[in-house]
C-alpha cells in the first residue's frame, strides 16, 4: 500500500482501506479487539477473547487497618489472533497505570471490562507481558444466587475467593474457567499478620518496614476461580500426609480447638483420594479455616481449601479435597459443566462413607428416590428440580440437584458397568484430563469409550431430563 495516495482521499475513504489492510499481513495494522467475554453460557462477559494466559505474578499489599489493597499484576499470555486491544475482567478499584511489553499502553474501564491499548498491535502467536498497577478498597460480589464472593473483610483480616465471578474484584485476568495458567502470589501484610494462598510459601521475608512478605508459588495450572489470598491471624501448622505431600493449615484461633478432629484426618483423606482417583495432582495440601460466618459456603480452592469456620464433619473436608482431582485439576469447560465438580465431589463424600463403615452410595441413592434425603446432612428434597447439566440460569450452578442428582448420574453409571468399570473411569477420568479442562460431552462420550457400555439413557433420563428421574 502506498501511504502517500490516502491523503487525497476523502476521510471515509480513508477509513475503509484502513479496515481493509487490517486483516492483511504485511500491513501496518494487524490486530483487532479481542473479544470482551468468552459467551459463558450462564456469565457471557466473564474471561474475554483473543489470548490465554500462561502466568500470574500477583504482588499484592493488605492493610487490615483501613482495607486497602495495592496489587502489581503482571500477566504473562499469548496471543491468539492479531491484537489491537484486548480486555482483562476488573471490578471496581482503581487502575493506575498499564504496560504491555514495558510500553505504556492506555487503558479504559467500562463495567468489569479493563481495555488494554497496547502502543503497538500484537501478533497471533505473540507471548506478550502486560504489567497493571491498581489499588483500592477490594469489595464482596453478591452472586446471582445471593452468596458472597471476592474479596470479604474478617476481623482483622480479609479473604480474597472466587467461584463463579469473584476474582475480578481482586486482580485483573482472564476470569473464566477454560483459562488455566500457574501463579505466583506474593502477600504484604504488616508484621505480626500471617498470610496464606494457594501452592508452596517459597519464602517468609521481614522486610525491614515493618511488613512480612509471603512468596506463594502455585506452578500447577489452575483455574482464576480457584485462586485465593487470606489475611489475618492465623495459626499455621504443618505435616506431611502418609505418602508425603506437605501440608499447611492456616486455622483462625477461634477455630483451632472446633477444627483440630476433621483436620487431624485431612491427611489420610489426601491419600484415600489418591488410592480412588489417582495421584493426587498437586505438590501441596492443606486447609484455611476462617472465622465462622465469613462465607455461606467452603471452597475447594487449589491445593488449601477454605472453610467458613469449623468444618462440621469430615464430610466437608472429603468433599473439598475431592474437589481438588474435580474442578481444580479437571476443571469445568464452562459454567454450564458444574456437576462435572459438584457431583463428582458430593459422590466422593458417599464413596468415602462406603469405605469407612458409614452409610454407602447405594443406600443413599435409594433413600433419595424414595423421598428420604436425611441420609445426607445437607441435601435437601429439591435434589431432583432440574437437571444438573442444565440448570435453569446462573443463579442455579451451585444449586441441589447440580450435587446431589450430579452425584447420582455416576452411582447409575456405576449400576450399568459395574464397581471394576466404574472405578476404572473415576480414575481415568481424573489422570486422563489432569491439569486440564472438560465439558459434560467430553465426559459422557469418554465413560461409554471407556466402559464399553451405551449410557444414552443414563444421560437422557439422569443428566438432561427433565422431571423426578426413575
Ligand atoms: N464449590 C463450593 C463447594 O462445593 C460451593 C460454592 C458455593 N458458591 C455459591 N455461590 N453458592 O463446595
Ligand atoms: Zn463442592
Amino acid at each position: 500500500m502506498e501511504h502517500r495516495a490516502l491523503v487525497r482521499l476523502a476521510a471515509p475513504a480513508v477509513a475503509a482501506l484502513i479496515a481493509l489492510t487490517a486483516g492483511c499481513t504485511g500491513g501496518t495494522v494487524q490486530g483487532r479487539p479481542g473479544a470482551s467475554g468468552l459467551r459463558d453460557p450462564y456469565f457471557p462477559k466473564a474471561g474475554n477473547g483473543g489470548y490465554q494466559v500462561d502466568h500470574y505474578a500477583l504482588d499484592l499489599d493488605y492493610d487490615p487497618a483501613d482495607g486497602r489493597l495495592d496489587g502489581t499484576a503482571v500477566i504473562t499470555a499469548r496471543a491468539e489472533q492479531g491484537l489491537s486491544s484486548f480486555n482483562l475482567d476488573l471490578s471496581g478499584l482503581t487502575v493506575e497505570s498499564v504496560t504491555v511489553q514495558g510500553e505504556p499502553a492506555r487503558h479504559n474501564r467500562a463495567g468489569n471490562e479493563l481495555t488494554v491499548r497496547p502502543a503497538a498491535d500484537l501478533k497471533k502467536g505473540e507471548v506478550f507481558r502486560v504489567e497493571v498497577d491498581y489499588g483500592g478498597k477490594p469489595k464482596a460480589i453478591v452472586d446471582a444466587d445471593s452468596s458472597k464472593e471476592g474479596w470479604i473483610t474478617t476481623p482483622g483480616g480479609a479473604v480474597g475467593v472466587g467461584e463463579p465471578v469473584g476474582s475480578m474484584a481482586w486482580f485483573p485476568g482472564n476470569h473464566h474457567p477454560s483459562d488455566k495458567a500457574t501463579y505466583d502470589i506474593t502477600l504484604t501484610v504488616p508484621h505480626g499478620y500471617e498470610a496464606v494462598s494457594n501452592g508452596e510459601l517459597r519464602s517468609r521475608t521481614e522486610t525491614g518496614d515493618g511488613r512480612t512478605e509471603f512468596a506463594w508459588h502455585n506452578p500447577e495450572p489452575m483455574a482464576s476461580y480457584l485462586a485465593t489470598a487470606v489475611v489475618g491471624p492465623y495459626k499455621v501448622t504443618t505435616a506431611k500426609t502418609p505418602s508425603g505431600v506437605p501440608v499447611y493449615n492456616a486455622v483462625s484461633p477461634g477455630e483451632a480447638a472446633a477444627s483440630a478432629g476433621a483436620l487431624a484426618r485431612l491427611p489420610e483423606i489426601v491419600d484415600w483420594g489418591s488410592g480412588r482417583f489417582g495421584p493426587y495432582p498437586f505438590g501441596t495440601t492443606g486447609a484455611i479455616v476462617l472465622p465462622k460466618g465469613t462465607l455461606t459456603y467452603a471452597l475447594e480452592t487449589q491445593t488449601r481449601p477454605v472453610f467458613s469456620g469449623a468444618p462440621a464433619e469430615e464430610d466437608l473436608v472429603v468433599h473439598e479435597l475431592a474437589h481438588q482431582w474435580f474442578g481444580d485439576s479437571v476443571s469445568p469447560k464452562s459454567w454450564k459443566d458444574m456437576w462435572l465438580n459438584e457431583g463428582f465431589a458430593t459422590y466422593a463424600e458417599w464413596l468415602w462413607a462406603e469405605d469407612h463403615g458409614g452409610v454407602g452410595a447405594q443406600k443413599r441413592f435409594e433413600a433419595f428416590l424414595a423421598g428420604d434425603t436425611s441420609v445426607d446432612d445437607d441435601a435437601d428434597s429439591d435434589w431432583d428440580a432440574f437437571p444438573p447439566a442444565a440448570p435453569p440460569g446462573p443463579e442455579h450452578i451451585s444449586g441441589n440437584p447440580v450435587y446431589y442428582r450430579g452425584a447420582m448420574v455416576l452411582h447409575r453409571i456405576r449400576q450399568e458397568v459395574g464397581d471394576a468399570k466404574f472405578f476404572d473411569l473415576l480414575r481415568g477420568w481424573a489422570v486422563d484430563h489432569r491439569h486440564g479442562n472438560a465439558s459434560t460431552a467430553e465426559f459422557t462420550a469418554y465413560a461409554e469409550k471407556r466402559t464399553g457400555h451405551d449410557l444414552k439413557k443414563v444421560w437422557d433420563v439422569w443428566l438432561y431430563g427433565e422431571g423426578r428421574p426413575r
